[in-house]
């Protein structure tokens, strides 16, 4: 079965917004695997990020992930990567339409709510970087 690293941001868990979040991934059929709620840790930021290194957003998008405790989730189900980027809408809140979960949580691209495997080969990558030893 398919599974997606999933992980609702520092902003989704200050704004209080854990519950709605996750009721919308299980309505859709997806199952929780795994789950827990503490930092992103440097090394897990670097890694996770890692493509982005150099650009001008980089600095501000490393102190974003680890101002706060965040939720990591590995999350499974047919087609769980593509469901769960359906679910969550476009990069940019600003751009997301109402019913996704950026649209409806998030304001800005800087805070953007909620993070998805971006294909299976990436979710395993970024399962290992948040689950692995
Ligand atoms: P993630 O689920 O967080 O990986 O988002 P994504 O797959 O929709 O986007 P991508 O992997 O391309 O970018 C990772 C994160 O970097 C995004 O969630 C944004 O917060 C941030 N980001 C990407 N592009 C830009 C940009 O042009 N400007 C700013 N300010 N942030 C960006
Ligand atoms: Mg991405």
């Amino acid at each position: 079965i398919e599974k997606t690293y999933s992980m609702l941001k520092p902003d989704a868990v200050r704004n209080h917004h854990i519950g709605e979040i996750i009721a919308r991934i299980e309505r859709a059929g997806l199952t929780i695997e795994r789950m827990v709620l503490e930092p992103v840790t440097p090394e897990q930021a670097a890694a996770n990020y890692a493509e982005h290194e150099g650009k001008p957003f980089y600095d501000g998008l490393i102190a974003y992930i680890t101002s706060g405790p965040v939720v990591k989730m590995v999350v499974s189900g047919e087609g769980a990567v593509k469901k769960m980027r359906t679910l969550m809408g476009p990069t940019n809140p600003a751009e997301a339409a109402p019913g996704t979960i950026r649209g409806d949580f998030g304001l800005i691209m800087d805070e953007n709510v909620i993070h998805g495997s971006d294909s299976v080969a990436s979710a395993e990558r970024e399962i290992n970087i948040f689950f692995g030893e």
